[in-house]
């Protein structure tokens, strides 16, 4: 087993625990962290995610891996009457995105990704943000998604993507394997965390092979859209 503050990642078997217990320790700075890292973007992308929901009204919206509950929370505003949930398997997380949105509560529950406590074909979308970076099995993820999706519902995706344009690449390496973790280092104080970062991107697959995952999870009219200089991908997928 991994020590805590380990900066190397750990095997397939610990990663799930490893992972558990990093967001539990970085919960309460996990937003400031997220504005600085991504200079505000973050709610941009966050709010496109939403557009390709595609949510009917009344609608019901599943975010998975919510952590503090942005997503949703942001469905939540956008669109007042759809139901929105988030799920996630790390408690300190979601306790630190209680009350975000005043006189609306977000339903929390903890769930691990790849067992969501609902029955079949009940959300009109199911969405993740930074999610699957931090599993092992990516496409038992998008299944188990896909599963809890109503036919004709969404699912859609964004995470971090390694760049495909090659005179970028350096860049992102700089900025995410030296600026991160020193930025992360000073808001959270956790070199760990901060390194483990940079490390879950080095073998994420591009954007194309993640749209291979969605449809080996029987998904169809995978499409992917990159933002933010290639380095951030919304994947989205129909059940
Ligand atoms: C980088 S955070 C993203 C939080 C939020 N979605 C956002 O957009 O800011 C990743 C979240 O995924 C959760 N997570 C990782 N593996 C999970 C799993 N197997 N089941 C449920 N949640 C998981 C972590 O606890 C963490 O809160």
């Amino acid at each position: 087993m991994q020590q805590s503050n380990s900066t190397s990642l750990p095997g397939a078997e610990d990663k799930p625990a490893f992972v558990n217990r990093m967001f539990a320790r970085i919960a309460p700075t996990y937003d400031l962290m997220n504005k600085l890292m991504t200079g505000g973007q973050d709610r941009r992308w966050r709010r496109e995610l939403l557009d390709y929901c595609h949510l009917p009204p009344h609608g019901r919206l599943l975010d998975v891996g919510t952590g503090t509950g942005d997503i949703a929370y942001e469905g939540m505003r956008r669109f007042p009457s759809v139901q929105a949930f988030g799920a996630d398997f790390t408690y300190e997380m979601m306790a630190a995105g209680v009350g975000k949105l005043p006189g609306r509560d977000l339903p929390f529950m903890q769930a691990d990704t790849f067992k969501l406590p609902f029955a079949d074909n009940t959300f009109d979308a199911v969405v993740s943000g930074f999610l699957v970076r931090n599993v092992v099995d990516r496409v038992a993820a998008f299944r188990e998604q896909a599963r809890v999706t109503k036919p004709g519902g969404r699912v859609v995706c964004l995470e971090i993507t390694p760049p495909s344009n090659t005179i970028l690449g350096p860049l992102f390496q700089l900025y995410f394997f030296a600026v991160v973790p020193l930025l992360g280092t000073l808001v959270s104080g956790d070199a760990g965390a901060y390194k483990y970062l940079p490390q879950s991107t080095v073998n994420f697959p591009s954007p194309q092979e993640l749209k291979l995952h969605m449809e080996k999870a029987n998904l169809h009219h995978v499409f992917f859209a990159e933002r933010m200089l290639g380095t951030v991908a919304i994947h989205v997928g129909t059940k």
